[in-house]
């Protein structure tokens, strides 16, 4: 009786989304943080600038151009796929996690229950995919002051702001968040 539930553990463990026993290595997993790190700090300092010089609307425009282009300039840099996914996205395109990035946001939502704190928590696994191998990373990003003028309730998101994510992104869901809670993640990935 006990070892079928002990089989039966170790199966299910097993049919998690194309994640292997080898352990990612650490320098590695280093280079990807600090990446990750970069594109969250560059991301920072530009929407705080533009936010500040004139003012949240028009940093809504700013925010549209700069993101993706940090990413993919990182991503040419480094030769990895270098990103920003959310829990709820509001360019559906480019932030809509897949699989194992969902896991990663599972797994971060579930440790902040449990009373982890989110600004340390990430996690970086080797993933089988059909095109090869990979060590995926994730940084979990929890909202912040700052974020709640164009992601918080309504009533944190000034008109200005409210008109122009509504003409630039139709489809948003990323809006009704509150302080502290699991936004998203930065990820990384790399072929091994
Ligand atoms: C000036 C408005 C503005 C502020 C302030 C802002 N964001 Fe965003 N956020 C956006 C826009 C616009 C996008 C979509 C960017 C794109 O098209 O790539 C976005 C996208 C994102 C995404 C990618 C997933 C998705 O929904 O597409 C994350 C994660 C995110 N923001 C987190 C944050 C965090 C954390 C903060 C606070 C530190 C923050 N944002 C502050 C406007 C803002």
């Amino acid at each position: 009786m006990k070892k079928t539930l002990i089989l039966v553990l170790l199966l299910t463990g097993c049919a998690t989304p194309g994640a292997v026993t080898q352990k990612p290595d650490p320098k590695q997993v280093d280079e990807m943080r600090a990446t990750a790190k970069t594109l969250a700090m560059q991301l920072g300092g530009k929407l705080k600038a533009e936010m500040e010089a004139n003012g949240p609307a028009a940093a809504v425009g700013v925010c549209k151009k700069i993101a993706p282009q940090i990413a993919a300039d990182l991503s040419k840099q480094t030769g990895w796929k270098v990103g920003r996914v959310g829990t709820r996205v509001r360019n559906a395109e480019t932030g809509t996690p897949d699989a194992w990035n969902a896991k990663a946001l599972a797994e971060f939502s579930q440790r902040m229950k449990q009373g982890e704190k989110p600004d340390a928590m990430e996690l970086a696994e080797v993933v089988a995919e059909p095109s090869g191998k990979y060590l995926r990373y994730a940084k979990a990003i929890a909202v912040q002051p700052l974020c709640l003028t164009c992601h918080g309730s309504p009533k944190d998101i000034p008109e200005g702001v409210k008109a122009r994510l509504q003409a630039e992104y139709p489809m948003d869901k990323a809006t009704g968040y509150s302080l502290g809670e699991l936004r998203g993640a930065v990820v990384v990935k790399r072929p091994l």
